[in-house]
């Protein structure tokens, strides 16, 4: 029955998968886990309480498993998709500003190079699909570095690679976070059009925009019973009084939907960690929404001893009517900069996860410090499941596309042939007064020739170029951008495509070739 069932289902691996926030997204929107892999060990208990029995949860670490081990764990060489996050810290773009991610030690920082091995694994169960994730700053660091040589190392394998950021309200997340995918598909599969396959659902404009307004922190909290600080039980019941006066205000379906609390018998880990008398009379003079320093701007008097000119936020009361901040794993050791946002203490790890979009219903394993740990490094689950979604989506068209054309050594001849003229012909006059007819038959051929780049990645060229061109290749192809694959010369006629298919001159089936 359990096989069946495996079969009809899209089937993926989660590899750095830590408590399994980015599975338990993908699994609410139906695909199937077969195993998670994280040297963690708390965090692969949590992994293995929220995922039925035939779900492998291995303590391992990735620099030294390898993939034949996981393929004859799970039975299988054939896996749907793999979905990561080798983990970010050596990417963080907050502790860039704070100067300690510049110097030599985090440039040799082996974390960096974790991708790599994620990338052994794509290689070698060659699935239609994945998706690796990290913090934004993976753009900025060393001029882009590691952001060019994932889209690189990935293409080298064979998967057209988009880059895709995404801003979780924007899919009703109640967070400021911002997390930069990468989603790369086999070359003889179709593009992977992630404008039209992960479709966002909230917005900041929401009348602008027709979509639905953001879900605000106080949508996320506002029923869960009133804590003080050090209040620690690990479990309690919930507060049907708070429940209601919060329906009364809110929709009530960001509760049933997303945390599913009426299937969630006790309330767990709402429970508040202690605070010294001094931060505690710090916390109360703040007002809803406001950091340290606009309070100490509008006269207050604190007594928090750290440098005031430069933790600006270093102890900040959220709102309950906008995005909390980002949920980090360095929640554990203080939570300054996330107080309630009426009362006196630091958000418990049951609100850390409700912000992250975990359902009640999940369990988390160890020691409070490592829950929010846990909680601070997932993607939120309602992020993976809109992937999850798009996945499936992106799954049933490519059954009922036809495999790529594959051109004979004449037809690629005949073809850079025509480029060259149209390249020469743009250069001498701006290529917007190209006609419809006439650009959108070049794309064609582009299309054709350079299967395996992805049109968005040209907006996310990087400035390193392959070096000379060799003898026998036209300039139509080389020298090409290392980070996103794009031949110098053609790289405007990609541009010139985006902004064609942005402003409606060019369908998003002729820009994606769908
Ligand atoms: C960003 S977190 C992944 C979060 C996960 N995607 C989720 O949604 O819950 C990165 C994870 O990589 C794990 N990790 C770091 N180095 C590792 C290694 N060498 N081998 C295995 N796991 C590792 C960490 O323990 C951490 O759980």
């Amino acid at each position: 029955m359990i096989k069946k069932l495996i079969k009809q289902k899209l089937t993926f691996l989660d590899l750095f998968c830590g408590c399994g926030g980015f599975s338990e997204g993908l699994e609410q929107a139906g695909l199937k886990c077969l195993a998670g892999v994280d040297h963690n060990a708390h965090a692969i208990e949590t992994f293995k309480q929220n995922h039925s029995t035939d779900t492998i949860a291995l303590v391992r670490d990735m620099t030294s498993f390898q993939p034949e081990e996981l393929q004859s764990l799970v039975g299988t060489h054939q896996v749907d998709l793999i979905v990561g996050g080798p983990p970010c810290q050596g990417f963080s773009t907050a502790r860039q500003f704070s100067g300690s991610n510049s110097g030599q030690r985090l440039v040799e920082d082996p974390r960096r190079e974790l991708y790599k091995y994620f990338l052994k694994f794509v290689d070698h169960f060659r699935p239609k699909v994945f998706v690796m994730e990290n913090v934004l700053g993976i753009k900025k660091i060393q001029n882009g570095i590691y952001f060019t040589a994932i889209q690189n190392e990935a293409r080298k394998v064979g998967y057209r690679v988009i880059p895709f950021e995404v801003k979780t309200w924007e899919f009703g997340v109640p967070q400021k976070r911002i997390r930069q995918l990468f989603i790369g598909t086999l070359i003889e599969f179709p593009i992977f059009d992630s404008s039209s396959l992960i479709t966002k659902t909230h917005s900041l404009t929401p009348k602008e925009d027709g979509l639905a307004p953001i879900v605000t922190l106080g949508e996320a909290i506002e029923d869960l019973p009133a804590l003080e600080a050090g209040d620690e039980r690990i479990e309690q019941g919930y507060d049907l009084r708070l429940r209601k006066k919060y329906l009364g205000k809110y929709s009530g379906s960001f509760l049933s939907d997303v945390l599913n609390v009426d299937k969630a018998e006790k309330l767990t880990w709402h429970c508040s960690r202690p605070h010294n008398d001094r931060d505690l009379r710090d916390f109360a003079r703040l007002r809803e929404g406001e950091t340290c320093s606009r309070a100490l701007a509008r006269g207050v008097e604190m007594e928090f001893p750290y440098d005031r000119s430069s933790f600006k936020d270093r102890y900040t009361r959220q709102d309950r009517s906008s995005l909390c901040s980002t949920i980090v794993a360095h929640l554990k050791s203080d939570g300054l900069m996330f107080i309630h946002p009426t009362q006196v203490r630091s958000l418990t790890p049951r609100e850390a996860a409700r912000v992250q979009t975990f359902p009640d219903t999940f369990r988390f394993a160890g020691s409070r410090s490592h829950v929010f740990t846990q909680i601070g490094n997932a993607v939120p689950p309602l992020v993976g499941r809109k992937i999850g979604q798009g996945i499936i989506k992106y799954s049933e068209k490519e059954k009922v596309q036809t495999q790529q054309v594959k051109l004979s050594d004449a037809e690629k001849r005949k073809i850079v042939l025509e480029l060259e003229g149209f390249v020469n012909e743009y250069m001498v006059k701006p290529i917007e007064f190209a006609d419809d007819e006439c650009f959108k038959k070049t794309w064609k051929m582009i299309h054709l020739l350079l299967p395996h780049l992805h049109p968005e990645s040209v907006i996310d060229n990087g400035t390193e170029i392959s070096s000379v061109p060799s003898r026998n290749i036209s300039f139509c192809l080389e020298p090409y951008y290392i980070r996103s694959g794009w031949p110098v010369e053609l790289a405007p006629i990609a541009q010139e495509a985006y902004r064609r298919m942005k402003s409606g001159c060019l369908s998003n089936v002729d820009y994606f070739n769908a």
